[in-house]
């Protein structure tokens, strides 16, 4: 397939460095995140952002660096007190990778970031994404940061009729846009096309093309064609699974236990559950089985949508005369509870 870069040929894509940096400049939100460019902050604010809302991190960011404000201290934070800063980001794999790559940079960097793009790509859990934010928004470097924003921006721009979602179109995107980037501000480049992504050329929806800085530039702006881009194919269908959940009282405190066998949530705390729908009498036999009698009434069902899968929640909540032995108790904030339970408290 010709590339949609080929078929923007009247235009210089460079063109859109100077009118994307003054509106950035104008019009960028205040974050948290955007007071300094230390490496540290940089990096931690990329990993939470990333499939989390702006809005969701703001607040666990804050917490976060209030407490571990250095790769030092991250480094060194127990995983149950790392989990606790992590609650309500969700895919505590990156809290875990985050606290890995803290480490080889203390061991093996002496405690400061590398500042390349490539070495900080070898990091657990950094990926081309992270490794172009952190070392243009923290060294100024020439490295985009290509994420969903930015290839909706940069496919409507040019009316690119490729797929975004294919590993090849992200990196001809990053490629075209590593040509382009300015001399100095080259932080502010890489943000301003997220920016202009998450404020103006808006996903599932109308953009906002009357503010655009690049409307003169856009050939989907100029022929009202935004609909009909990014392409992108469809995701598969997540799968559905059923799963009975007990809420499990006893003097103030609840019954939780370490989530084992493999699937999503691996390692983290999560309420006694099954897979399955349980009938009545599965439920008794269940309760039973962890030395628990009692009558549970039935909750209204909850669902939580994983990234592959979708879990409809049957819960149970049960006020029980003794602590079954077979779970850990505690007070339902002493521990990183995963939003799907949460759900359920
Ligand atoms: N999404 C990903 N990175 C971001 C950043 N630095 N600012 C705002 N939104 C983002």
């Amino acid at each position: 397939m010709k590339s949609g870069f080929l078929l923007y040929q009247n235009q210089e894509l460079a063109a859109l460095v100077e009118p994307l940096l003054a509106w950035y400049h104008a019009n960028r939100r205040v974050l948290p995140w955007r007071e300094n460019t230390d490496p540290y902050r940089v990096w931690i604010s990329e990993i939470m952002l990333q499939q989390t809302r702006v809005e969701a991190v703001r607040e666990a960011y804050v917490r976060f660096i209030a407490e571990l404000p250095d790769v030092r201290s991250l480094a060194r934070v127990s995983e149950e007190r790392l989990y606790k800063l992590w609650e309500g980001l969700g895919y505590y794999s990156r809290a875990r990778n985050l606290q890995k790559a803290a480490r080889v940079v203390c061991e093996q960097y002496g405690g400061v970031f590398p500042s390349d793009a490539q070495t900080l790509a070898a990091l657990p859990g950094i990926g081309e994404y992270t490794a172009g934010a952190i070392a243009s928004i923290a060294f100024e470097k020439p490295t985009p940061a290509v994420d969903g924003n930015v290839l909706r921006v940069i496919s409507r721009l040019c009316e690119n009729p490729t797929d975004i979602t294919t590993p090849s179109y992200k990196k001809e995107v990053a490629n075209v846009l590593a040509r382009i980037y300015p001399p100095t501000d080259r932080g502010s480049f890489t943000q301003a096309l997220m920016e202009l992504g998450a404020m103006v050329c808006l996903p599932g929806g109308a953009p906002l093309c009357e503010r655009c800085p690049l409307f003169d530039l856009c050939r989907c702006g100029r022929k009202g064609t935004w609909e009909r881009y990014p392409v992108k194919r469809a995701r598969p269908a997540r799968k559905v699974e059923h799963q009975t959940v007990f809420l499990l009282w006893c003097d103030g405190k609840i019954a939780v236990r370490k989530r084992e066998g493999g699937g999503v949530l691996q390692g983290m705390w999560e309420l006694p559950c099954v897979t399955g729908e349980l009938t009545p009498e599965q439920v008794r036999v269940r309760l039973c089985a962890w030395g628990i009698t009692g009558k549970p009434m039935a909750q209204k069902t909850k669902k939580h949508i994983f990234t592959h899968i979708e879990w409809i929640m049957h819960p149970y909540i049960l006020q029980c005369p003794v602590r079954s032995p077979a779970f850990t108790w505690t007070e339902p904030d002493a521990v990183a509870l995963p939003t799907a339970f949460k759900k359920i408290l």
